[in-house]
């Protein structure tokens, strides 16, 4: 089915500017840029993005480190888009995550990952929400 997803380019990814090389991923890939904006997220944004997480032990780190400078968050549309965004990113483990994905090419850290993408639809939606509305969702 056509699906929309939530990725987002972490600030490390940022910093490392390959905000371009992960963009044209996903247009090779064939999927639909919808919506995009740089920003550097509030607490609060970063805190309801991460609600599922609030009782882990990294929950303070993880909202540090989203928060600590500019993030690229974009809307992506297409088949599938879903579970091949995430595959495309590799596994959040960097024992794990595969040369080729977005993470098995820059990341060697499991906080400092490039790059979020939503789970399910339930999280694509709600995120796509959060982060620009609940008209695009
Ligand atoms: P993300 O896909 O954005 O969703 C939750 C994030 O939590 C995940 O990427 C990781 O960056 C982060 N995370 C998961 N496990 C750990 C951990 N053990 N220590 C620090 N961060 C983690």
């Amino acid at each position: 089915a056509i699906e929309k997803t939530y990725l987002m380019i972490k600030p490390d990814g940022v910093k490392r500017q390959v905000i371009g090389d992960i963009v044209d991923r996903f247009e090779r890939r064939g999927f639909e840029l919808k919506a995009a904006k740089l920003i550097v997220p509030s607490r609060e944004v970063a805190e309801a993005h991460y609600a599922e997480h609030a009782d882990k032990p990294f929950f303070g780190e993880l909202v540090d480190f989203i928060t600590s400078g500019p993030v690229f968050a974009m809307v992506w549309e297409g088949e599938s888009v879903i579970s091949l965004a995430r595959i495309m990113m590799g596994a959040t483990k960097p024992s794990e995550s595969q040369p080729g994905t977005i993470r098995g090419d820059y990341a060697v850290t499991i906080s400092e990952n490039v790059i979020h993408g939503s789970d399910s639809a339930e999280s694509a939606e709600r995120e796509i929400a959060l982060w620009f509305g609940s008209e695009l969702a």
